[in-house]
C-alpha cells in the first residue's frame, strides 16, 4: 500500500481571486468543462452528504445530472436511505474530486424535490433499462439474493412489454439549491488555494448576493 507513504507534489497551476468567476455556478462548469477534456472517468460524480434522523451524517457517490443557475441537479428513489434522510434534514453536501487535476468542489446546501414535470423529462431520457431498474428495485432495502433481484428486474419489465415506462412515484430530482461552493486548488508544500463563495438564503427560495473569501490550506 505504497499510496499511505506517498507525497505528491500538487503543482503551481495558478487559480486565485483574479482567475474565478463572480457566479460560482459558472465557475463550476469551467471545472466540470475542464475535467470532461482531462477525461477524468465519470467526471459529473459527486459524493452526496445527507445527515439522517438520528443525527448520523451519511454518504454515498451520485451523479450530476443538471446545472442551472438556481444549483445542481441529480436523481435518485425518493424511499432510499439517502431520499429518508433528506426529508428529515435537506442540508446537504456535494463533493467533487478531481485528485487527478488536484481539484476539488464542495457544496453546501438545501436539497429540494424538483418538480413532477421535470422529473419526467429527466426519467424520459433514460435508457429503457435503467427505467426498469427504477421500478425494479426498493433502493436500500434488503433483498434475500441476486436472483430475487433478477425477478423483481424481470417482473417489471414484463409489466412494462411493449409500452412505454412510466416514472415511478417514488423515484425523481431533486435540486441542491447551494449557500456555499468551495475551490479547492492542490499546490505545491501543502499551500493550497481555497476559494469559497457564501451567500444566505433571505426566504424559501430567494438568496443574497454571492461573497467570496480565501481561505487558509
Ligand atoms: C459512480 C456512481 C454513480 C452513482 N450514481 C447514482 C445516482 O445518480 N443515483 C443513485 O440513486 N445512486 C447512484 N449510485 C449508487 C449510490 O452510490 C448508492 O449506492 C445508492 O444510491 C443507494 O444509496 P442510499 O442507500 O444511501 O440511498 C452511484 C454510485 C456510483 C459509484
Amino acid at each position: 500500500m505504497d499510496s499511505l507513504n506517498r507525497h505528491e507534489d500538487y503543482g503551481q497551476e495558478l487559480f486565485d481571486e483574479t482567475h474565478v468567476l463572480a457566479n460560482p455556478i459558472e465557475q463550476f462548469k469551467v471545472w466540470l468543462r475542464d475535467a470532461e477534456a482531462a477525461e477524468i472517468y465519470e467526471p459529473n460524480a459527486f459524493v452526496l452528504g445527507a445527515v439522517n434522523s438520528e443525527g448520523q451524517p451519511t454518504s454515498r457517490t451520485v451523479l450530476l445530472k443538471g446545472i442551472s443557475e438556481d444549483g445542481f441537479f441529480f436523481a435518485t428513489n425518493y424511499l432510499s436511505r439517502k431520499g429518508s434522510a433528506i426529508e428529515a434534514e435537506a442540508r446537504v453536501s456535494a463533493t467533487f474530486g478531481w485528485y487527478s487535476m488536484f481539484r476539488q468542489v464542495l457544496i453546501e446546501g438545501r436539497a429540494v424535490k424538483v418538480d413532477s414535470i421535470e422529473s419526467d423529462d429527466y426519467f424520459n431520457s433514460r435508457p429503457r433499462d435503467s427505467q426498469i431498474a427504477a421500478w425494479a428495485s426498493r433502493q436500500s432495502q434488503p433483498i434475500a439474493s441476486r436472483a430475487a433481484l433478477e425477478e423483481q428486474f424481470a417482473a417489471a419489465a414484463a409489466k412494462f412489454e411493449g409500452v412505454a415506462v412510466t416514472r415511478p412515484e417514488f423515484w425523481g430530482g431533486y435540486r441542491i439549491l447551494p449557500t456555499r461552493i468551495e475551490f479547492w486548488k492542490g499546490r505545491s508544500n501543502r499551500m493550497h488555494d481555497r476559494i469559497v463563495f457564501t451567500r444566505t438564503e433571505i426566504a424559501e427560495g430567494r438568496f443574497g448576493e454571492w461573497s467570496i473569501e480565501r481561505l487558509q490550506p
